[in-house]
């Protein structure tokens, strides 16, 4: 069974009280402003178009349906109600089921507590116990700067670059795929 399908915890970070836990169908709406405020601030991730409620429902129900069958790792970190931070670590299939890719987000008003940093953390001591993990992999602009220093403390190396990839801010720049090896 994946983690945290069946418990919650609190955590206390930079002296803030946090809930994790998996996520529920209930969190729809959370997780709809959580993303469209994401792409609101044009962060930087892939997707820039907001989600609708309809469409969310869909994601999330699929999310939970892969969390239930052992696909998917999904961490979700509330504050009192609010989603601030959200880490999925999603296995891929057949002869790459080994390698499994993580996305990770922080809510704005939320960032440079350590957020990350103890979601990251998670996800290494996660995926370490799960034996069908041995590749940890994402994709990072090369421009997230913030980003890609921490994923360098946590362990991840750049291992491909793929040039002009993405279309960000007026210019064309590079996607760069960072991995993490267990074993
Ligand atoms: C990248 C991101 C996940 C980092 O989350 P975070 O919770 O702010 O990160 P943390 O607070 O754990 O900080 C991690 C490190 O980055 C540094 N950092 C965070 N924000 C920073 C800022 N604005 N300026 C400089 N350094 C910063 C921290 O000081 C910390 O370094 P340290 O280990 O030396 O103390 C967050 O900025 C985010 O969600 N951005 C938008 C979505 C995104 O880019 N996702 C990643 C896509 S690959």
């Amino acid at each position: 069974m994946c983690y945290l399908l069946c418990k919650e915890e609190k955590v206390i970070i930079n002296n803030k009280e946090f809930i994790i836990r998996f996520p529920k169908m209930e969190d729809v709406y959370s997780f709809v402003s959580f993303f469209n405020s994401l792409v609101q601030e044009e962060a930087q991730i892939t997707k820039n178009e907001k989600v609708t409620i309809e469409e969310e429902k869909d994601w999330l129900k699929s999310i939970i349906k892969k969390i239930e069958s052992n696909k998917l790792h999904c961490i979700c970190v509330f504050y009192g109600n609010k989603l601030v931070a959200n880490l999925e670590v999603n296995k891929l299939g057949y002869r790459a089921s080994h390698v499994a890719v993580l996305a990770i987000a922080v809510d704005k008003e939320f960032r440079n507590q350590g957020l990350a940093k103890f979601l990251l953390n998670k996800a290494i001591h996660i995926s370490k116990n799960d034996k069908d993990i041995k590749v940890l992999t994402l994709d990072v602009f090369e421009t997230n700067t913030i980003a890609i220093n921490l994923y360098k403390k946590m362990g991840f190396r750049e291992v491909a670059r793929l040039p002009k990839r993405i279309y960000y801010h007026g210019k064309l720049i590079d996607i760069i795929t960072m991995d993490y090896y267990f074993d």
